[in-house]
């Protein structure tokens, strides 16, 4: 390490620790700049990044397409609200609805994930004219509000007390104790279809086809929140629709994460029945909808399609499965395309820590025993190579 990388090291850090409140525990790297899979820090030092910085990076960090459209569209015009007509609005709305399953043919745009759901469930609620949401154990939806009060995952939703009334739990993967509370008062169920940060948990294609049936019979309104399995993570565009799920496709999907590459913004995708519950004025958000925001939803979207990456990822997921079978430690192989939780025997955070120091990042989740993976879903078998090659090493040595 040069001196004066060292210096920009320890300086970068002091000062976040000094002026920024210490709500995350971070990793000892100063990110500097990004190419691909491949994350630079200040000291030179180079990270595969198969975290994606929280499945954002799904287009690769810097893809030339996205960051030529953020900066062409910089030089035109920054910002304006939904008071004016927008190009890039129009052609964002256009391209994401275009690869959305069939029913869901209107966007409202806005600016991160726990947002969507916030709106989500407020469009539940104005479309059904009722009030209470279930969710399931395990999933997680966000830290605003009403999303937090949805979230029944570890310490998360004690976080966010006095939670907003009239939410339910339900246990995942298990119809009945979901039809047990699904009266006439229930306005939507929501869920995360692979369920992240719970450990990358699935449930039978079953049961996704019994909650549309439970929410077609009772008149609810079904929420997929596709925060992280949405634009091409599990190497299909979305998981509603998908034959994991049985082809089912729900009321609204939310999104946000990899949408616009690193640029904030959130979605929820709806279908013209609950469209037609919503007014003028009854939704907003200030920065929805800007322009810049919007050029990176299409080059995003635009960059994935050409660049193939759900091909890629169906592909690469094949071959880092076929790899992991040569690591006994490995004892199961969790999601679906690049959203995957490597299950270890035992704990899995000194396996993170150990992959740190060789310079791979990866993630934890809230089953101590999972590891997980949500890389760029342009990540290749050579970099597959190097993941498992050192995988291997660090266990024989543990
Ligand atoms: C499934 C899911 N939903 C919602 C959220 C909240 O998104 P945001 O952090 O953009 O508010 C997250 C964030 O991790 C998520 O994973």
């Amino acid at each position: 390490m040069k001196p004066e990388a060292a210096t920009n090291l320890e300086e970068v850090i002091s000062l976040e620790e000094r002026y920024q409140l210490a709500t995350y525990k971070k990793m000892p790297i100063v990110a500097d700049r990004g190419d691909g899979v491949w994350i630079y820090a200040s000291n030179g030092e180079r990270y595969l990044d198969l975290y994606g910085g929280h499945a954002v990076a799904a287009t690769g960090h810097c893809h030339s397409h996205v960051v030529k459209a953020i900066k062409e569209q910089a030089d035109k015009l920054l910002f304006y609200s939904n008071l004016v007509y927008s190009e890039a609005r129009a052609r964002a709305a256009e391209k994401l609805v275009s690869i959305a399953p069939d029913v869901l043919t209107k966007a409202f745009f806005c600016n991160s994930g726990t947002e969507a759901n916030e709106n989500a469930m407020r469009m539940a609620r104005m479309t059904t004219g009722r009030n209470k949401i279930i969710t399931f154990s395990g999933g997680f939806h966000g830290r605003t509000a009403d999303a937090i009060s949805a979230t029944f995952l570890g310490k998360y939703r004690e976080l966010g007390k006095p939670n907003v009334p009239g939410h339910l739990q339900a246990e995942f993967g298990d119809i009945n104790s979901a039809r047990a509370l699904a009266d006439d008062s229930v306005a939507a169920i929501m869920l995360e279809p692979i369920q992240s940060m719970a450990g990358v948990r699935m449930a039978e294609p079953s049961f996704y086809r019994a909650v549309r049936e439970l929410c077609d019979e009772r008149g609810i309104i079904l929420i997929y929140d596709e925060v992280q399995t949405g634009i091409g993570r599990t190497g299909e565009w979305f998981f509603a629709g998908s034959e994991a799920g049985d082809g089912v496709v729900p009321d609204i999907v939310t999104l946000a994460k990899a949408l616009g590459s690193g640029i904030p913004v959130g979605a929820c995708l709806v279908t013209e029945k609950v469209a037609s519950h919503i007014k003028e004025n009854d939704l907003g958000t200030t920065f929805g909808g800007g322009m810049i925001a919007m050029a990176a939803v299409t080059a995003t979207l635009e960059a994935i399609e050409e660049d193939d990456m759900l091909e890629n990822v169906r592909t690469v997921e094949a071959y880092l499965r076929a790899r992991l079978k040569e690591i006994e430690q490995v004892v199961n192989v969790r999601g679906r395309g690049f959203l995957l939780g490597l299950e270890f025997a035992d704990a899995a955070r000194p396996i993170h820590e150990a992959l740190l120091d060789r310079r791979i990042i990866a993630g934890t989740s809230s089953d101590a025993k999972v590891l997980r993976l949500l890389p760029p879903l342009c990540l290749g078998k050579e970099e597959i190579d190097l993941f498992v090659d050192a995988l291997r090493q660090l266990v024989r040595a543990q």
